[in-house]
């Protein structure tokens, strides 16, 4: 499978988002993630539904929208209702994490669980059969431009044999830390989406940092 590529545009310039958005599509983002955080489940702010409906106006690109709040079953549906193609929400976060995986479902979209660096596999493993997606964080959740964390890979390489034993049909995504350095050790360890802020947005040639990213993993064969 062609690992896919997913620029977080939490490290793009929020005064000109649209020619933001448009460099990392032309430049051959896969995805586009978008990191929602409420000021409360971490102590940073980024952005609401609100921004999301101009993003959907903005791009066709899959929206990859990733929830840090501690209300999921509350604000997925307008996250969906404003153009998410995926929701992502935290099982730290969620009181009965099933019934938001069935609320998203149920509108249609991909259903995403994340887990933060020190929660373990063991609490997502009851919902694997029915996710499209899991996100294991590399970092801890909050800011954009932190170290990657080596040892969550371990937690990569585990989640990967019981998808593949139990032939489970979700993707794998990390995010926090990645770049062309850090890429392959993760694909490696078996995942399939890389969020990537700084290492895309910092760089002025998109197009450029993308695809040092994606050779970084393709040479891997
Ligand atoms: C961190 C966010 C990430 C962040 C990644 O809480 O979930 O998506 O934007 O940024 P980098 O790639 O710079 O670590
Ligand atoms: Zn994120």
């Amino acid at each position: 499978m062609k690992t896919l590529i997913a620029p977080s545009i939490l490290s793009a310039d929020f005064a000109k988002l649209s020619e933001e958005i448009k460099s990392v599509e032309k430049g051959g983002a896969d995805w586009l993630h978008v990191d929602v955080m409420d000021g409360h489940f971490v102590p940073n702010l980024t952005i609401g539904p609100v921004v999301v409906h101009w993003l959907r106006k903005a791009t066709s690109m899959f929206l990859d929208v990733h929830l840090m709040i501690t209300d999921p079953m509350t604000y997925a549906p307008q996250f969906i209702k404003a153009g998410a193609d995926s929701v992502t929400f935290h099982v730290e976060a969620a009181q009965e994490p099933q019934k938001v995986i069935d609320l998203i479902k149920s509108l249609g979209k991909k259903a995403g669980i994340s887990i933060r660096p020190k929660t373990p596999l063991s609490s997502i493993v009851p919902y694997l059969a029915s996710l499209d997606l899991v996100l294991i964080m590399t970092v801890e959740p909050g800011f954009g431009g932190q170290k990657f964390m080596a040892d969550m890979l371990p937690k990569v390489t585990e989640l990967k044999k019981i998808v593949d034993d139990k032939k489970y049909n979700l993707k794998i995504e990390v995010d926090g830390g990645i770049s062309a350095e850090t890429a392959p050790l993760t694909v490696k360890a078996g995942a399939q989406v890389l969020v990537a802020g700084n290492a895309v947005f910092a760089e002025s040639d998109r197009a450029a940092a993308i695809k040092k990213i994606r050779d970084s993993v393709d040479s891997l064969g």
